[in-house]
Formats: structure tokens, sequence, C-alpha cells
């Protein structure tokens, strides 16, 4: 007997990231389910090599029976259908910002803290932080835990495969105008994204950062450590996928590159590729299809007593989202929720309260 899982979103870009995974894992569920909006209820999407799944319409799916639903339907469907879901006594694991920030859903990376999972049951939903912040907070744990870091400063390089399938399709649509002299029409970004940055992600805030900006800033601290200062830029580019960060860091302790560079290469989920010649570091467009993040260009920042400069890039659509969320499914199942995979008493007990 495995575990029986739902993805909803299943048709969206973290969705088939998401199903896609759990086949190349060989994640123990006894059957999956793909559930999307009406629109693309009774079509079908890939799960793995061979199998295809029917599509259900989140409106009408009944989530009774199910161990681990992962969602990704956007932030509003979220609010509505997970705790529904976690009503039935499924635990959700939501990628949309909706419940990141309540104090009683635990934000999770399995490199940096998965100890929170414990806290899950409150609310039967765990949250997977931003896919900017997964990326940073991977690479700043190791040396936050060498030499204590007081303030980042982080600028953003983020694919458009961010924002969705349809952000894809404008980037490839805008490339193609600009070369046969069509006009460009935009519909999901603010300003060409063909051949251009954008320094504008999510809606604006009074103080005039950017919500996806404030992310960063209070994920990071849910995560790490409240204690640590963030400020940060993001900005969209004309990458497909794959998100850079150039991040600054200031330290309350002494460190050195060869200090930090050992302390990144035994981390988990990190790969560190900085040699300091032509092509001695990773690119957005290498990580796509990676599971690492990835850190190069590791350089003292002489401006500030204790300082490193690092570029960190990784495959937003795994690490950034489907990646985390299987690997939180993952602790899931092993650590808490064992004694489901033999039947249902467990989940009807929940359900009852
Ligand atoms: N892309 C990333 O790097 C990333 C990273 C972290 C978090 N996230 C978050 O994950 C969510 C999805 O992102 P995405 O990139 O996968 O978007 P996407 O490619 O646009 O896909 C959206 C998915 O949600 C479904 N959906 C939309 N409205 C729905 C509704 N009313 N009921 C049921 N399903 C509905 C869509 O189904 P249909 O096909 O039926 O429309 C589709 O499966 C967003 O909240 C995003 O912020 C994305």
């Amino acid at each position: 007997m495995g575990f029986k899982v739902a993805v909803v979103g299943a048709t969206g870009n973290v969705g088939r990231e998401m199903l896609s995974i759990l086949a190349e894992h060989g994640f123990p569920a006894e059957d999956v389910t793909a559930v999307a909006s009406e629109r693309s209820a009774g079509g079908e999407v890939s799960y793995g090599e061979d199998d295809v799944l029917k599509v259900e319409d989140l409106d009408r799916y009944d989530f009774r029976g199910i161990d681990i639903a992962l969602f990704s339907p956007g932030a509003k469907v979220s609010a509505v259908h997970a705790p529904r879901a976690a009503k039935t006594g499924a635990v959700v694991i939501d990628n949309t910002s909706q419940f990141r920030m309540e104090p009683d859903v635990p934000l999770v990376v399995p490199e940096v803290n998965p100890g929170a999972i414990a806290h899950y049951e409150k609310r039967g939903i765990i949250a997977n932080p931003n896919c900017s912040t997964i990326q940073m907070v991977v690479a700043l744990k190791p040396l936050h835990d060498l030499a204590r870091i007081k303030r980042v400063v982080v600028a953003t390089y983020q694919s458009v495969s961010g924002a969705g399938r349809e952000a894809m399709d404008e980037l490839f649509s805008q490339t193609r105008s600009v070369y046969v002299n069509d006009p460009i029409t935009k519909e999901i970004f603010t300003k060409q994204i063909a051949f251009n940055c954008i320094p504008h992600i999510d809606v604006f805030m009074e103080d005039g950062s950017t919500k996806e900006e404030w992310k960063m800033v209070v994920e990071t601290r849910k995560i790490l450590d409240p204690d640590i200062a963030v400020h940060a830029t993001c900005v969209r580019v004309p990458v497909f996928i794959g998100h850079a960060e150039a991040v600054n860091v200031e330290f309350e302790n002494p460190i050195s590159v060869e200090q930090a560079r050992a302390a990144l290469k035994k981390a988990p989920g990190i790969s560190v590729v900085d040699h300091r010649v032509d092509a001695g570091y990773v690119t957005p467009q290498e990580s796509a299809g990676e599971d690492s993040v990835f850190v190069s260009r590791i350089r003292r920042d002489p401006t500030v007593k204790h300082g490193l400069g690092l570029w960190v890039v990784a495959d937003n659509l795994r690490k950034g989202a489907a990646l985390n969320a299987v690997q939180i499914a993952e602790i899931l199942m092993r650590d808490y929720l064992e004694d489901r995979s033999g039947g249902d008493d467990v989940k009807q007990r929940r359900s009852a309260g």
C-alpha cells in the first residue's frame, strides 16, 4: 500500500514539474490524481515517461482519502481549496504565497529548516517558499552557520517561467515579433520582456518595494533567522527557465573565501562551480532541469569588515518550486505519515476532528 497524492494545478508549469519529479523519484504513491480548473478538466497530463492522468476539475473534486495534496493553482484558488483539502485529512503542501507568512503554517526548505515540518498538524498546510527565497536560503544557510549573517543585499535575475505558462508564451511571441517586425503585444508583463529587463515582479507595496522583494525579506527571516536584514531588488529577465541572484552578504564574524567555499561544498543541495576563468561559473540556462542550487563567483567584499559576494543560480520550477515541495512530501511521508500508507483510519480520525 502507498500514499494517495493529488497534484492541484497539474497542467501548469509547477504542477507538470511536480508530476515529473514524483515519477522520477519513485515516490511511493498508490494513486496520483491530476487536478486543475474546469478549463482543462477531462484533458490529460503526463506522469513519468509512460503514464498519462486524466485531469479532474478542482471545483468538483472531493479530497477525501488523499494523503498529500501538492497545490500550485495560484494564491486565490489555494485560499479556498487548500483548507477544504486539509479538512478532509489531506496534508497540503502549497506553492502559492497564500499561507507562507501565517504563524501557524510552517514555511519549509528541507536543507534549511526541515524540523518546521513537525508543526504541520495545526492547519494541515505546509507552505513552499517563493522561488527566489528558496535558492538564496539554501546558499546562505551554511554561511550563516559559519559566521552569522547580519545583512544581505540581493538583486535577482528571474526567468519568465516564474510567472507561469502564459508568460513563457509572451517571451516567445514577443521575440518572434521583434525578428519579423510585427507589433509587440503585452498581456502578462507591464513592459516588453523580449530583449529587455523589468524591475517589477508582483504588485507595488507602500514603501516602494514590490511584493516579490518583500517576500524575500520576510520569508528569509521566517526560514533562516528573524535577525537577518535583507534588501532585495527583483528583476524579470528574458530567460525561459532558471533564476540567478547576485547576493552580497555581511557577516558578524570573520569568514574567508576558502572557508565559505569549503562550507558550501559540504552543504546539501549545493554545487559549487567557481573557477576564475572564462565560463567557470553557472548561468540560468545551464541550471534548467537540474536539482542543485549552484554557487559561483565567491569573492570577498572589501567594503565591509566581513563581507562576501556570491552568484546563486537554480531552476526555479524544480528547486524553486516542485522539487522543494516533493522533498517536503518525502520527509512528511517518512517521518510523520508512515501509519497512513497502511490504511484510512488516521485520515478518518483527523477529518472527524
Ligand atoms: N513558476 C514558478 O517558478 C513558481 C515558483 C514558486 C511558486 N509558484 C506559484 O505556483 C503557482 C502556479 O504557478 P505556475 O507557474 O505553475 O502557473 P501556470 O503555469 O500559469 O499554471 C497555473 C495552474 O493553476 C491552475 N489553475 C488556475 N486557476 C485555477 C482554478 N480556478 N481552479 C483550479 N486550477 C486552476 C491551472 O489550470 P488550467 O490549466 O486548468 O488553467 C494550471 O494548472 C502560482 O501561485 C505561483 O506563484 C510558481
